[in-house]
């Protein structure tokens, strides 16, 4: 089996420094691994890129965006490398989108668009205090997208992966297995914990 593993939680949580170490210890290991992410660097997501720098979507249209960037994520990239026999790590996933665009438009509206997203096998939430994410997004010393911001509503997207990690609020096609892991930890722990869960996988 080849697994579809996707890493979720709030801006500065250190999911794509996770990725990349498990992607390391994975072809360590001599397996075949697509590390992807989302938004994507297709047209879709660029568009999407665009507009988190400076905002000129509505909220209803920038859901849809992320739902389209996903199925030409899934159909051009995860599913081929399923289907060749990779082992598929996505920085961000449909998670993302009833987490953050469920702040401002019907979550179950959101998952709906999402329709056609296939299920991971296992969601990994890389759980943390917007107090601490703030300051790591600071510190990359770049321009702020406008969701990083805010960090009331950092706070609300953190409660909203807790309870779909809880298997709340998202369609029964999206439900799967959570690793929630407490991202205060350091670099090292987290990455432990996380292997600890995927080894189980292989
Ligand atoms: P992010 O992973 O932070 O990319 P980068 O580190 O390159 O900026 O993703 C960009 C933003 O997009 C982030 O604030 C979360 C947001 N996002 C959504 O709102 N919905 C989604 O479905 C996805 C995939 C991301």
């Amino acid at each position: 089996m080849c697994p579809f593993v996707v890493i979720e939680g709030i801006d500065g949580s250190g999911k794509g420094t996770q990725a990349r170490l498990l992607e390391e210890k994975l072809i360590d290991l001599g397996k075949d691994v697509l590390l992807t992410r989302e938004p994507t660097k297709g047209p879709t997501g660029r568009i999407i890129r665009e507009h988190l720098k400076d905002p000129f979507l509505d909220d209803e249209a920038l859901a849809l965006l992320f739902a389209a960037d996903r199925i030409e994520h899934l159909e051009k990239e995860v599913r081929p490398a399923i289907g060749s026999g990779k082992f598929v790590i996505s920085d961000r996933y449909v998670y993302s989108s009833i987490a953050y665009q469920g702040q401002k438009v019907d979550m179950e509206w959101v998952g709906d668009i999402n329709k056609y997203a296939d299920r991971p096998d296992l969601a990994i939430l890389l759980d943390l205090d917007p107090k601490i994410s703030e300051r790591r997004v600071n510190d990359r010393g770049e321009d702020l997208e406008y969701f990083e911001e805010d960090r009331s509503f950092q706070e609300d997207v953190r409660r909203s992966f807790q309870k779909i990690s809880r298997g709340l609020n998202q369609p029964d096609h999206l439900k799967t297995e959570w690793l929630v892991v407490d991202a205060s930890l350091g670099v090292s722990e987290v990455r432990d914990r996380i292997w600890d869960r995927i080894s189980s996988l292989l």
